[in-house]
């Protein structure tokens, strides 16, 4: 790919370098510029099998950050869990040839259309996981259980996990605690809002999501939950939905 080709693509934004979190499961916290004030946390998952990578939540990488990645094998899926997502996506389908994976009905734009539809139960490109798809949601939006490791849940926007404020700009920190992004578990509220058709609830989706077995959680956003994650979604869910306290 030339560098005129490369910047043709949404820049590459300030992020760490991958962290094995678990056998072939890397984190890479990166961050998503809003303007030129707000920068918010934005984290991508890289799966290994054998030598494929697949990379979930993508998140461009500077070219140091591509290095190593390519170090880690070779990059043949793009998977996008969530409908706000992607900005990403197209730079790495064109720059390795990945095969693209999204729920049906998610934007052509940004990124191309879905070569590769992720449908509740349906097939992934590894194997000893499954997706859930939102059923109740205005937009497709989907989580994918890593059975492995203890149960590992990624999610994009509906579940979000924070410990710490890193690359949150200062008015980013400032604000976020004020629109309901504590440091904790929390239902995305603002996607919540958006996604949530007239009328309805996605309480049924979020309780489905709480029946899966899972120890562990990363999001498009914040910090990994590295064990509790299942008793944390189920506060998260309390939490939005009011439920009563659950009595275990
Ligand atoms: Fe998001």
């Amino acid at each position: 790919m030339t560098a005129a080709q490369q910047n043709s693509y949404p820049p590459a934004r300030p992020h760490d370098p991958p962290v094995e979190v678990f056998p072939d499961v890397f984190l890479v916290r990166g961050s998503y510029r809003a303007n030129w004030w707000l920068r918010f946390s934005r984290n991508m998952v890289v799966l290994r099998h054998g030598d494929e990578l697949t990379l979930i939540n993508s998140v461009r990488l500077s070219a140091a950050g591509e290095r190593q990645l390519d170090t880690l094998g070779s990059v043949r899926h793009v998977l996008r869990l969530g409908y706000f997502h992607g900005c990403d996506d197209r730079y790495y389908i064109d720059r390795y040839g990945a095969k693209f994976w999204a729920p049906p009905g998610s934007r052509s734009e940004p990124g191309p259309a879905a070569g590769r539809l992720l449908e509740d139960g349906g097939a992934l490109p590894f194997p000893g996981a499954r997706v859930l798809l939102f059923a109740q949601s205005r937009h497709p939006e989907a989580v994918i259980l890593i059975e492995q490791h203890g149960g590992l849940l990624v999610t994009c926007d509906c579940l979000q996990h924070y410990a710490d404020r890193r690359f949150n700009s200062v008015l980013a920190r400032i604000m976020m605690p004020l629109m309901g992004f504590p440091l904790r578990m929390i239902v995305g509220p603002v996607w919540l809002k958006i996604m949530t058709p007239e009328g309805k609830s996605l309480q049924s989706d979020f309780e489905r999501i709480e029946q899966m077995n899972f120890d562990h959680l990363i999001a498009g956003h914040g910090s990994i939950c590295q064990g509790g994650a299942h008793e944390k979604v189920s506060d998260a869910i309390d939490k939005a939905f009011f439920r009563e306290k659950r009595d275990s």
